[in-house]
């Protein structure tokens, strides 16, 4: 596949109106979410649940692609389609989460490091007959005393440019994604410098490691105030300082920034993204790859009662059609 194919993967994956449904919790993770509505995290479970989601009618309205966790991408719907066979047959293009998780950074304290390079490419080429067309990779930055350091962010970084090219070279569309946290006191400056110094650094590697910035995604944390800081930005200061560090980072030829939620509340999220979008002209798309601002409300529906699917699928395509909305900066807060 040329990068020209893979390119058109990447802008297929950014649609007008279209974003990406975040659904590759890893086992830790998810257990994490069922443990709220207290659910065994089941192998059962996890697939029935994620079967619901996937079989929404007319997700594939407001979400364009999916990311699956391994399990996932190996599971079938009850009828015995393969998870990846639910998705193409509605139009919707199955991803993959290959890293494998952040670790421990060896003689830092409280950094992390994302592994998973290791063997990575005989994995890449499974999950590509396996049906995935794109993969993720997630870096985490903590923000604290002293940190993040140096250090820290140029590992990262380099992870993620070798994952990146190890994608294209598999003919997978490798999104890449450096998250800055959101957990902390800090204020929106810090973040904005912390989100400015990272996405730097990403962008050296990426370039040093040959990667062809058409046919990949960014999926970056938006600029927002620490969770626990006393003064929370507006709609507007979030918005106004996210899309000027991406404009200082982020070059014209990526085709779209996919944000992360990373612990805002769904409407929350899809405010912040409308209002970017309604002070657009952009050099990319901007669209969201959310995971709890998408699943929050389908999971806390659910319950882990089948007799609650129509609750569940009602909770995803309301949030999916609000962010698709925020896409065109359209959403307002009476479609809640
Ligand atoms: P959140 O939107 O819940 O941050 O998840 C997105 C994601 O895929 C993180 O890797």
């Amino acid at each position: 596949m040329t990068a020209y194919k893979l390119g058109k993967i990447a802008q297929s994956l950014v649609h007008a109106g279209k974003g990406i449904l975040a659904a590759d919790e890893s086992s830790p993770t998810i257990k994490k979410r069922f443990d709220r509505i207290n659910v065994p995290s089941s192998e059962e479970n996890r697939r029935s649940y994620r079967e619901m989601l996937f079989t929404t009618q007319g997700l594939e309205e407001f979400v364009s692609g999916v990311i699956l966790f391994d399990e996932t991408l190996r599971q079938i719907a009850q009828d015995g389609t393969p998870f990846p066979k639910v998705l193409t047959n509605k139009g919707i293009i199955p991803g993959i989460k290959v890293d494998k998780g952040a670790k421990a950074l060896a003689g830092f304290h409280s950094e992390k490091v994302t592994e998973g390079l290791d063997g990575l490419r005989d994995r890449l080429i499974e999950y590509r007959e396996l049906g995935a067309q794109f993969a993720k990779w997630r870096a985490v930055i903590t923000i604290g005393e002293g940190i993040p350091t140096r250090a820290c962010i140029d590992a990262n970084a380099h992870a993620l440019a070798r994952y990146a090219a190890l994608c294209q070279e598999a003919e997978l569309v490798p999104i890449v994604e450096p998250e800055v946290l959101m957990d902390g006191k800090h204020d929106i400056e810090r973040c904005e410098d912390v989100t400015t110094l990272t996405l730097r650094r990403v962008f050296a590697e990426l370039h040093e490691q040959n990667v062809i910035l058409e046919a990949m995604l960014l999926k970056p944390n938006m600029v927002i105030s620490g969770k626990t800081c006393p003064r929370q930005a507006s709609v507007d200061e979030v918005a106004e300082a996210t899309v000027r560090c991406m404009r200082r980072t982020v070059p014209a030829s990526v085709p779209g920034l996919v944000f992360l939620s990373g612990g805002q509340s769904p409407e929350q999220a899809t405010e912040n993204l409308n209002r970017m979008n309604v002070i657009g002209q952009h050099p990319w798309e901007l669209s969201f790859s959310y995971g709890r601002a998408l699943q929050e409300p389908a999971i806390a529906a659910w319950q882990g009662k089948a007799s609650n699917a129509a609750l569940v699928q009602k909770a995803l395509y309301h949030r999916a059609k609000c962010n698709g909305a925020a896409r065109y900066g359209n959403y307002t807060k009476e479609m809640e």
